[in-house]
């Protein structure tokens, strides 16, 4: 905050008084600390006419006082917590971000060797081109929809390279705005705490649809089929891929069909959000199956990706926007428009995990190793899934069903803990994640199962 100095008179002058506040306002411009700094003493605070002068620094009003402060944000400040905690049981299942199963961040063997392939062939560090690296954008539609679908075989697909998954989902959120005013974009209830953010942002009216039935802890399908047809004509309906967030429930192929047959009856636009390509099932193909179907069709579709999850490459901001269209002609022009919209807001794109998503999808050894690894990863996931299961049931003698704990898919699982229990698990269990009751299994090693059984079946039965 900006310092301003008052000075202090032993012989008050109302003259000098108001010259010196005047002083006193030029100071806010001028640089007094560097003055300081060079031992320099600013002259026009010492007028003749004063015998004896204090300076204090007083704190300045500052223009941005009206400006309040924002809450901290719901799963990135949980990590924030987590770190300030220091019992040697503690865990952070907030954030969605792969662990080792001695809990430490994971940098993939195919990402390290993709960047060593990269410093040996010298890459330079020019501007991309805004749509981003050509190479990356072709990898990343081909294996979102496979090379031979016919949507990248007529080249009806628009791809722009975008700021992984959130900056991809606005990117398209601006192009709504733009081209589709006063559409409505439906978003699952509930979904990932950044859709209403970005969309809010970004100006365009949304309202949800049924998704989770807190009975079943699973699908509340008729609801979702009804709020999709009920929603107004040509809406958009956001969509997750796979790996629902923050429930780890997807629907069944039966009722992606469905799914898709209510969409097309009531001409809305399928908009999916891919973040867990390969690292829900362990195959990138079957992760991809939902939006195939789609596409299959003959549907305009959007879809962002993201390489945040599936090649751990959280923080180099590498996704995709693919804008599929009915016409290659089509497609040419809206990727001009999303062009045209990301330049304003961030120019191009960065080039290093464009160019390592390049390096491993275009190389096959890499490629195959990198399957490898997302298997390796998904199945960690997997075993910590079904150890909390067993220890659940093994601790829980009331016959209570947890079966759906196995049942949901992905890094997260939905407990089905409500607020007041989320806030137990944290305050006396020092387990950190999100007050809607999810957990990231990604951040369970296999050694804390047991007492995270424990802690979940504390704050299920003895808070209300
Ligand atoms: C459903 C969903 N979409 C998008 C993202 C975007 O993540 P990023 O911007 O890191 O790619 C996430 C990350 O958690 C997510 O869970």
């Amino acid at each position: 905050m900006a310092a301003i100095v008052s000075v202090v008179s032993s012989t008050p002058n109302a003259a000098a008084a108001s010259s010196l506040s005047k002083e006193k306002m030029k100071l806010g411009s001028c640089n007094f600390n560097s003055l300081l700094w060079q031992g320099k003493r600013p002259s026009f605070a010492t007028p003749k006419s004063l015998s004896k002068v204090t300076m204090s620094v007083a704190t300045n009003v500052s223009r941005f006082e009206s400006i309040t402060m924002a809450p901290p944000d719901p799963i990135l400040g949980v990590s924030e917590a987590f770190k300030a905690d220091t019992h040697e049981m503690k865990l952070n299942l907030g954030v969605g971000a792969y662990r080792t199963e001695d809990l430490q961040p994971y940098v993939l063997n195919v990402v390290k060797k993709a960047e060593n392939l990269m410093l040996e062939s010298g890459e330079n560090k020019e501007y991309l081109p805004i749509e981003g690296l050509v190479a990356f954008n072709k990898a990343t539609a081909e294996l979102l929809f496979g090379a031979d679908n016919s949507v990248i075989q007529q080249q009806r697909v628009a791809t722009v390279q975008g700021l992984s998954g959130t900056g991809s989902l606005r990117l398209a959120a601006a192009l709504i705005e733009r081209y589709f005013p006063g559409a409505k974009v439906l978003i699952s209830s509930p979904t990932w705490g950044n859709h209403k953010n970005i969309f809010n942002d970004a100006k365009v009216p949304w309202s949800e649809y049924r998704y989770y039935d807190p009975k079943t802890v699973g699908l509340d399908f008729d609801g979702m089929i009804s709020d999709i047809k009920a929603a107004p004509e040509g809406s958009f309906v956001l969509l997750h891929g796979c790996a629902h967030n923050p429930t780890g429930i997807d629907p069944t192929p039966e009722q992606w069909v469905k799914i898709a047959d209510v969409i097309e009856e009531k001409n809305h636009i399928p908009f999916f959000d891919v973040a867990y390509q390969g690292f829900a099932s362990g195959s990138l193909d079957e992760d991809a199956s939902s939006v195939r179907l789609f596409a299959s069709r003959g549907m305009e579709l959007l879809v962002a990706q993201s390489y945040s999850k599936n090649l751990g490459l959280y923080a180099e901001r590498i996704g995709a926007i693919n804008v599929v269209c009915s016409s290659a002609d089509a497609a040419t022009r809206v990727k001009s428009q999303l062009k045209r919209l990301a330049r304003p807001m961030y120019s191009n794109p960065p080039v290093h995990g464009a160019r390592i998503v390049a390096n491993v999808v275009g190389n096959p050894v890499l490629f195959n190793e990198w399957k490898e690894e997302m298997k390796m990863m998904a199945g960690r996931i997997k075993s910590v899934r079904q150890k909390l299961y067993d220890s659940i049931c093994a601790k829980d003698k009331t016959g209570k069903d947890w079966s759906y704990i196995l049942k949901q898919i992905g890094m997260f699982s939905f407990t089905g803990l409500n607020k007041a229990q989320s806030d137990n698990m944290t305050n006396k269990w020092h387990v950190y994640m999100t007050k809607d009751g999810r957990i990231s299994l990604a951040g369970l090693s296999s050694a804390k199962c047991e007492y995270l059984a424990d802690a979940i079946i504390d704050s299920f039965y003895n808070v209300s």
